[in-house]
């Protein structure tokens, strides 16, 4: 997605995977500066790990508290920080900017490939782990009428509640299932990953003929159990490609500078992963 991204920008640049262990973090990210990277991604456990590592953090990363997007500058002549592509050569003095560009891709791929309107919905979100969180304070942040959390671990659920209740005193945050019709289900469980996996809320409590719309952030394989029994009960749905497509597309954007080639993007992202 990224190389593609890069490619239809003429820019000349290669995005690259390197693993690295948690306890290696910080030599990586000096390692990039020193080599000029432009800058770099951050997944899981990194994301949280880098908070403490990096110079300066956007708000997107503060109110996130977590980073997947780092953008490497340096000083121009007026001692203004710029992106450091704006250098002919590696400055000396480089310090390294994170950003958080995964919660606003949540919304953005609920409201492009769902069609949902989030102020006013009623909303349920399964799971409450590390994407849980995110996309429940994130939707949180929409104005929606309700919001319900599940989770196997529902002291997890309990402590998002409670996150969601300082952030937006006005909002209805419940753990459990709502009761009645709902507009959406988030599902942010990794239940539907394996082939073997049923559907990730017991379905004893709640149906899927009582949601309008479905959204799985799971994106392999394409569709889940979750996706294809929404699909059957008449719900609106969508898999978490687009998800992966906009927290890269802006990534590509604060790297760049410019607007990303979206469906070149997704273009390389479908061929890449579904073949
Ligand atoms: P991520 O960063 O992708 O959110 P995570 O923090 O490990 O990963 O969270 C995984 C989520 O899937 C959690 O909500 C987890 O529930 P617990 O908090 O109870 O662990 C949920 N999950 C994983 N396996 C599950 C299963 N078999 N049944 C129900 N929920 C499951």
């Amino acid at each position: 997605m990224q190389n593609a991204g890069i490619a239809d920008l003429a820019l000349n640049w290669r995005y690259l995977a390197f693993d690295v262990p948690p306890e290696k973090l910080r030599a990586a990210l000096d390692g990039a500066k020193v080599m000029g990277f432009v800058g770099l991604n951050l997944t899981v456990p990194h994301k949280l790990l880098a908070l403490e590592m990096l110079d300066v953090l956007d708000e997107s990363a503060q109110i996130w508290g977590a980073v997947n997007t780092v953008r490497f500058e340096a000083r121009d002549a007026q001692g203004a920080w710029r992106p450091v592509r704006e250098f002919d050569s590696i400055p000396q003095q480089i310090r390294s900017h994170g950003f958080n560009t995964d919660a606003d891709a949540i919304t953005r791929a609920i409201r492009e490939e769902v069609g949902m309107e989030l102020s006013g919905a009623k909303v349920l979100v399964l799971g409450a782990g590390g994407a849980g969180r995110t996309a429940a304070l994130k939707l949180a942040s929409e104005k929606p009428r309700e919001i319900f959390l599940v989770n196997r671990t529902v002291g997890k659920a309990e402590a998002v509640a409670g996150e969601i209740a300082s952030r937006h005193p006005g909002l209805r945050a419940q753990v459990g299932y709502p009761p009645g019709q709902v507009d959406l289900v988030v599902n942010a469980t990794s239940v539907g990953l394996k082939p073997e996996d049923g559907l990730p809320f017991d379905e004893s409590q709640f149906r899927l003929s009582r949601a309008n719309a479905v959204y799985d952030m799971i994106y392999r394989p394409a569709e889940t159990a979750l996706l294809k029994t929404a699909k059957s009960a008449g719900c609106r749905i969508a898999n978490g490609l687009g998800m992966l497509l906009y927290q890269g597309a802006k990534a590509l954007e604060l790297w760049s500078g410019r607007p990303a080639p979206l469906e070149v993007m997704r273009r390389s992202l479908e061929k890449n992963i579904y073949g």
